[in-house]
């Protein structure tokens, strides 16, 4: 069995922060968002992985390599034509996936736990095609299966009516038959092929649609609170083991439950670290308080603020004096106090799209 990574795409909802970053390079719990998806490849003891690009992607070729860290072999494959669809994304990879089962994962999926056990009902059933379904709140932003006795009998893209409370997530598992279907599906009203189409022709042609539901935690990570909440689940994960200290801790700070420090990161003066955090290499904590949830990068520094349940990219410097929550803040950004300046008032330079909350 080989598996297919989506990493293309537009992205357009996560700006500005996809402008500069490519969203599946997004760190989540201090890893790029792609490394939990191949992590979970790899675990389930597949070696052969095609990573879907959009033509040009250079950053994810670098960031990414050859897969060799994780025991697996990495090919990446440019979507001729770029993003036309996810289900374009299969067959644009059909030279590498030749007559193989194939694991299709959209990069921007976070789970919890491993898809070893949807792996194995395949392997032990043998549809055609395999579907983890989640329950979710708003079905309307995803494909909704059509379910009648307990077997799906459609499926919908981003159905304004939907005909199930679930979604078909984007972890999927099919043989060969996926290019016939192909074969027979146009893009939609919204000018991409659609994945729930293959689903839909597959079932109406007699094909074996099999499902699992996803009982633990799924996330599709299209919108910034979704990358937050992606971010607190995948901390809460982390085990005793993973949160080592690489770095110095003044005897002065308070380090409670689980906390990551990387290497070359000093925590100094009167700090409390309220657990699962994870802390980069080469940073400055000094009179602050880092509170749970938060992931940051390297190179941060926070100087006499708070922070809690937030996401901070690498290079960020934070000396406010205030408390910050729920943020997702870029690479190279300053938080700086503006109490000493005349005239009293915020002051601020934010690119297009941002969202402040003052
Ligand atoms: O997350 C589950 C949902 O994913 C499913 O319920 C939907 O049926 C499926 O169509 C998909 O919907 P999204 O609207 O979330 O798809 P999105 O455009 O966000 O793309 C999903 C991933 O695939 C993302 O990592 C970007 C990548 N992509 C997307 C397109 C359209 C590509 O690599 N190439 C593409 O052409």
């Amino acid at each position: 069995m080989k598996a297919l990574i989506a990493a293309g795409g537009h992205a357009t909802r996560l700006r500005p922060i996809t402008l500069t970053i490519n969203k599946h390079l997004i760190p989540l719990a201090n890893k790029p968002m792609i490394f939990h998806a191949i992590e979970k490849i790899a675990n389930a003891g597949i070696s052969e992985i095609g990573i879907n690009i959009n033509p040009g992607e250079i950053e994810i070729r670098q960031v990414v390599g050859n897969g060799s860290r994780w025991g697996v072999q990495i090919t990446f494959i440019e979507q001729q034509g770029g993003p036309l669809g996810v289900a374009h994304i299969v067959k644009n990879a059909q030279s590498f996936l030749g007559e193989d089962d194939f694991v299709f994962y959209l990069g921007d999926n976070i789970i919890l736990g491993s898809i070893n056990s949807f792996v194995d009902k395949f392997r032990n059933e043998r549809p055609n095609c395999m579907l983890a379904l989640s329950k979710v709140r708003d079905p309307q932003r995803f494909g909704v299966p059509e379910m009648c006795d307990g077997r799906i009998v459609r499926v919908d893209e981003k159905p304004q009516a939907p005909k199930s409370n679930f979604a078909v997530t984007g972890i999927y598992i099919y043989d060969r038959n996926y290019f016939k279907a192909f074969e027979h599906i146009v893009p939609s009203g919204r000018g991409e092929y659609e994945i729930s189409d293959i689903h839909t022709w597959l079932i109406q042609n007699g094909f074996n649609v099999g499902y699992q539901e996803i009982t633990g935690w799924w996330k599709d990570t299209g919108k910034s609170e979704d990358l937050l909440e992606g971010n607190q689940l995948l901390l809460a994960e982390m085990t005793r083991e993973e949160a080592v200290v690489e770095g110095e801790v003044d005897p002065e700070a308070i380090v409670h439950g689980r906390v990551k420090i990387g290497q070359g990161t000093v925590i100094k003066g009167r700090c409390l670290i309220r657990g699962p955090v994870t802390i980069g290499e080469n940073c400055v904590i000094e009179n602050s308080y880092i509170g749970p949830y938060t992931s940051l990068g390297n190179g941060v520094r926070v100087i006499g603020s708070e922070i809690e349940h937030s996401v901070v990219f690498d290079n960020v410097n934070i000396h406010c004096s205030k408390r910050v929550v729920d943020a997702l803040i870029g690479k190279n950004v300053e938080l700086a106090s503006a109490a000493a300046n005349m005239p009293v008032g915020h002051r601020l330079v934010i690119g297009d799209n941002s969202r402040v909350e003052l």
